[in-house]
């Protein structure tokens, strides 16, 4: 690292291989958009085989680099595959955003077992897998890397009740992050968390929140008066992926509007 490089290469992805999972709609998709622009071949990854396509059109139309790649993120064969398919594929792995999570509302008192493992699944058991194959196939490459994990602000303070096997997942994740860090920086591979607060989606319109009622009641609690937008997420994603961050690892930032101040 030199310390006259210039903003432009500290910002470009040019020639990086970048994994983004649970892009097919919402966060996810903002994130690998931005990626893309910023010059690396992204792996579109998604439960959802549609959505998939959908985002790395847009992603090729835009002049970007993209494939889809339909896996579920908490299956260890899928994500072996994945991460195979990147590395034999698309020419290595770079960049690996561990997004694709599930926020079911459920009270304590009428939680199955089935719906606590099924978000620790989605949520938890899926960044281990991810980050264990993208690791080595990292380490195996040896050009470093950067791993950057979705938490949520739930990760450090409840903001609802109904959430308690989600925000086990999120603080689990914060510490996995924190954790692995420490582990991989020999060798190069950098590992943050982004945190995102309240943000439109696609995902928090189906739990009900995304009324214009809602909304506006959510931006009333921000201090920056407004819900966040994917994009404002995929920013922050897109900074700790660039040489830009190149001193950062065990870090979680948060891009909450304020809401955590309060
Ligand atoms: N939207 C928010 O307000 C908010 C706040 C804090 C944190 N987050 C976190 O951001 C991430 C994205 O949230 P979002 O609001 O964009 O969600 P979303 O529901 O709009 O999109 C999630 C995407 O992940 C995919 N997905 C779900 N399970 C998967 C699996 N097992 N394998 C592969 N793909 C899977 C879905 O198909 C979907 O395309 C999540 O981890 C969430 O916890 C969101």
């Amino acid at each position: 690292m030199t310390v006259n490089e210039s903003i432009t290469d500290l910002m470009t992805l040019d020639g990086r291989v970048a994994l983004v999972t649970g892009a097919g709609r919402g966060i996810g998709r903002a994130i690998a958009m931005r990626l893309a622009e910023a010059g690396a071949a992204v792996a579109v990854a998604d439960f959802d085989a549609d959505a998939a396509l959908r985002v790395t059109e847009a992603i090729r139309v835009a002049g970007g680099s993209a494939e889809a790649a339909p896996a579920d993120v908490a299956d260890e064969a899928d994500v072996k595959t994945l991460v195979r398919a990147c590395s034999e594929q698309m020419g290595g792995l770079d960049v690996v955003v561990n997004n694709a999570g599930i926020f079911p509302v459920r009270p304590v008192l009428e939680m199955a077992t089935a719906d606590f493992d099924r978000v620790l699944s989605v949520n938890l058991r899926s960044a281990f897998l991810c980050t264990r194959e993208a690791a080595l196939a990292m380490v195996d490459q040896g050009r470093g890397g950067s791993i950057i994990n979705v938490t949520s602000v739930d990760a450090l303070h409840p903001s609802m009740v109904g959430l308690a096997h989600y925000d086990a997942s999120k603080h689990g994740m914060w510490g996995f992050t924190k954790n692995v860090a420490l582990e991989l920086a020999p060798h190069g591979i950098r590992v943050n968390a982004v945190a995102p607060g309240g943000v439109l989606t696609e995902g928090v319109r189906e739990m009900g929140a995304g009324s214009d009622e809602a909304v506006a009641a959510f931006a009333e609690r921000v201090p920056l008066q407004r819900m966040g937008d994917p994009d404002d997420i995929a920013r922050a994603v897109l900074f700790l992926a660039v040489p830009m961050s190149g001193y950062m690892t065990g870090s979680q930032v948060v891009v909450d509007g304020g809401l955590l101040l309060r």
